[in-house]
């Protein structure tokens, strides 16, 4: 290889690491989801998979208000979701992904009453 393309060479190399670590900075890669390994992307969850592991025990098991059957705005649900409020933790991006929490949002805004369900 030529001095020129040995250069070249190592201006490449240099540009990709400094791609990686914008990336994992962007991404949080310190805050992996459960089960999550380093690297590797979680395949996306349904919306009814979601709802039923993560908001369920609450809504609808009388720690938080029943939100579905409500006909909620997408942009609420998105917002509780995004900042918490009281009792309710946010959760971040490595946990509920920006397209898993958009399919939510309009699953629950959408989603008739569970008669199963309890709560205020
Ligand atoms: C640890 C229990 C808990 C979990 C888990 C939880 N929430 Fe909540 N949520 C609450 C409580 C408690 C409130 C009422 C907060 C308040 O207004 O003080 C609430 C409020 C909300 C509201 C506003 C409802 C209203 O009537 O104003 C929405 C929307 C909501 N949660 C959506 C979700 C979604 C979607 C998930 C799952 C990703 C989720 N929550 C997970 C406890 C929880």
């Amino acid at each position: 290889m030529s001095r020129h393309g040995l250069a070249h060479a190592f201006a490449r190399v240099a540009a990709a690491a400094a791609l990686l670590v914008a990336v994992s900075v962007a991404s949080g890669t310190g805050a992996l989801a459960a089960g999550q390994e380093l690297g590797k992307v979680l395949p996306t969850r349904s919306p009814e998979k979601v709802y039923s592991s993560t908001c369920g025990y609450c809504h609808g098991h009388n720690v938080g208000p029943i939100i579905r059957g409500r006909g909620l705005p997408v942009e609420t649900i998105e917002y509780f979701v995004r900042h918490g409020n009281g009792a309710m933790p946010a959760f971040r991006p490595t946990e509920i992904s920006n397209t898993e929490l958009k399919a939510l949002a309009q699953w629950i805004s959408q989603a008739p009453v569970d008669a199963k369900e309890h709560g205020q």
